[in-house]
């Protein structure tokens, strides 16, 4: 009689990568995820690969001194990402690589565009350089790229940019409904992408509008996305719900970094179960209407899946 289910193929894994060799960085608001090395991370899929998860989700996370205004190691063919992409495709080709696409790892500044003189955000501006970033991701083996700067526009800048250079067949993950919201602060931490000054509530929506996601992600539907996001996902069940019914395309839900830490703080101290808090949590999440639930439970919910 059970309504909803949760399968090792519905999870995609998100992971951050780092230069250096030899590199597993624990980060501390987020105990059990790590920044890893490039050659460390080719070990790692082998695993998320052998746990039968169908994709990962790649973040960048570049030094300090690679970081400028233009956010130019974003979409640099040497950069962090398409190595990493390469050396991932090499030990697993069947795992489905999506490189997230945004600069606010990339820029001094940590927003997710160009900044204008005046301190705004020109969403404009930077839709050429996000189209950049998405087109060198392609080109290093990306299976997908998932745009989450939440700039208007980008999502057709991206599918020309790509369709121009014989990527058609490169699919858009469209992080359509994504919230400024406060359960973003730990990636923050293992992505090193705070905004230095002001904040993102310019170009991600507000926490108190669900009509204006079904806005964007129609906007997004019409630019082209392949599928759309939900982000955050637990505190965001209504917008999944509304979303999933509002189109036909594949709905994805991220439970972000902040769902994560909260949940892990409560196990560390013994006051909530593991298992089944995680588990309530993504159910939740399928039930909903999300398609696909990105978490950073999920190598160790696979591990519970398939133990049974
Ligand atoms: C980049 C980006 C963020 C997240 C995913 N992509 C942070 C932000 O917008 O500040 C958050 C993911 C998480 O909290 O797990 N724009």
């Amino acid at each position: 009689m059970r309504e909803t289910s949760l399968s090792v193929d519905d999870l995609v894994y998100p992971l951050f990568v780092v230069e250096g060799e030899g590199v597993r960085n624990p980060v501390a608001s987020m105990p059990g995820v790590f920044q890893l090395s490039v050659d460390l991370l080719a070990e790692e899929v082998l695993e998320v690969q052998a746990l039968g998860i169908p994709a990962v989700l790649l973040f960048g996370v570049p030094d300090d001194k690679d970081k400028d205004a233009e956010g130019r190691a974003g979409y640099d063919s040497d950069g962090i990402v398409p190595r990493a992409i390469r050396s991932i495709k090499e030990a697993t080709p069947d795992l489905l690589v999506w490189a997230d696409v945004c600069l606010c790892e990339y820029t001094d500044h940590g927003h997710c565009g160009v900044v204008t003189e005046a301190g705004e955000v020109d969403g404009d501006a930077s839709l050429p350089l996000l189209a950049r970033a998405a087109l060198v991701y392609a080109e290093a083996g990306a299976d997908a790229v998932a745009p989450s700067d939440m700039m208007d526009g980008r999502v057709g800048a991206i599918r020309a940019a790509l369709d121009d250079s014989g990527f058609g067949d490169v699919p858009i993950v469209s992080y359509a409904a994504k919230y400024a919201s406060a359960f973003y602060g730990p990636f923050r931490d293992v992505a090193n992408s705070a905004p230095a000054f002001g904040d993102r509530r310019g170009y991600q929506m507000d926490p108190a509008n669900a009509r204006e996601a079904l806005r964007e992600a129609s906007l997004d539907i019409d630019e082209g996305a392949d599928m759309i996001m939900v982000k955050p996902a637990g505190p965001y069940l209504d917008v999944i719900y509304q979303v999933r019914a509002a189109t036909t395309l594949p709905v994805a839900a991220y439970q972000v970094s902040g769902e994560y830490a909260m949940l892990t703080a409560a196990f560390q101290n013994g006051w909530l179960d593991e298992r089944g808090a995680t588990m309530e949590s993504l159910f939740a999440i399928r039930r909903a209407g999300a398609d696909l639930v990105l978490s950073y439970f999920a190598a160790k919910v696979a591990r519970w899946l398939h133990e049974g």
